[in-house]
């Protein structure tokens, strides 16, 4: 059985007053037992985040990392090992916003998520093709291509402690979602995919789904069949959404 994750991408947003009210409406909400939820806001806020939701049962992830896990000379970055010291368990990966507006190339996904690995945090490898790939019939080879470049590099074995995010560019924000049988049709290929490298891993894996999740499409979405869970950006930036969303996740 995959524990089902829910997890919180805050992206840009907040200020620290905001984020305080944030943290106060989490931590009134419950959270269903059986379902992991983490909140990843931006670097700013990550250490008033892990101490304002310290001992609850909310997980606390970075939204990007350095390709490295040590210290050094990186003006501007964060270290996996910094990232750790801070508090998070958990990191993105490949976000799409990262890899199409800022060129964040395949190459510096995986150095990411090995850095991840290194320091002990859980990488959520994002994996999506844009609304030009799927019209043109691309979308199993451009996300299988993303997740391809993962195994080949640093072995099936590096999916045992990951989590992958099939999150469709063009439903990122744009209030389209994909249809509970788009989304299971790619998340049923990624675990194929995955299994014909190593079976067990495959069937370990929680593949969450991205793009628009609200508390009214979440229910439909997690009932398919390899749609473990969600990773929600504007949704979570209101707490009642977000919980909703959390409780969609355990039924
Ligand atoms: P959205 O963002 O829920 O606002 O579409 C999802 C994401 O980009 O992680």
């Amino acid at each position: 059985m995959r524990r089902p994750l829910v997890a919180g991408n805050w992206k840009m947003h907040g200020t620290r007053a905001s984020v305080a009210e944030l943290i106060e409406e989490l931590r009134q909400l419950e959270f269903p037992a059986e379902v992991e939820v983490a909140v990843f806001p931006g670097s700013l806020h990550i250490a008033q985040v892990v101490a304002g939701l310290a001992a609850g049962a909310v997980k606390v992830g970075a939204q990007n990392c350095a390709v490295q896990a040590e210290q050094g000379a990186l003006t501007g970055e964060l270290a996996t090992s910094q990232l750790v010291d801070a508090g998070c368990e958990l990191v993105l990966v490949g976000h799409s916003e990262r890899r199409l507006i800022l060129g964040e190339s395949d190459e510096a996904v995986i150095r990411k998520f090995a850095a991840a690995q290194v320091a002990g945090l859980v990488p959520v490898l994002c994996l999506g093709e844009t609304r030009e790939q799927r019209e043109a019939g691309a979308t199993l080879d451009v996300v299988g291509a993303q997740l391809a470049a993962v195994i080949d590099a640093l072995g099936v074995e590096s999916l045992a402690k990951a989590v992958v995010a099939y999150e469709p560019v063009w439903a990122i924000g744009t209030g389209l979602t994909a249809t509970p049988e788009q989304a299971q049709q790619v998340h049923a290929a990624i675990r194929a995919q995955v299994a014909q490298a190593d079976a067990e891993v495959a069937s370990g894996l929680r593949i969450l789904y991205g793009g628009s999740v609200k508390a009214a499409s979440a229910a439909e979405l997690f009932g398919m069949q390899d749609i473990d869970g969600g990773l929600v950006g504007g949704a979570s930036l209101n707490a009642d959404e977000f919980g909703a969303i959390c409780r969609a996740a355990g039924n």
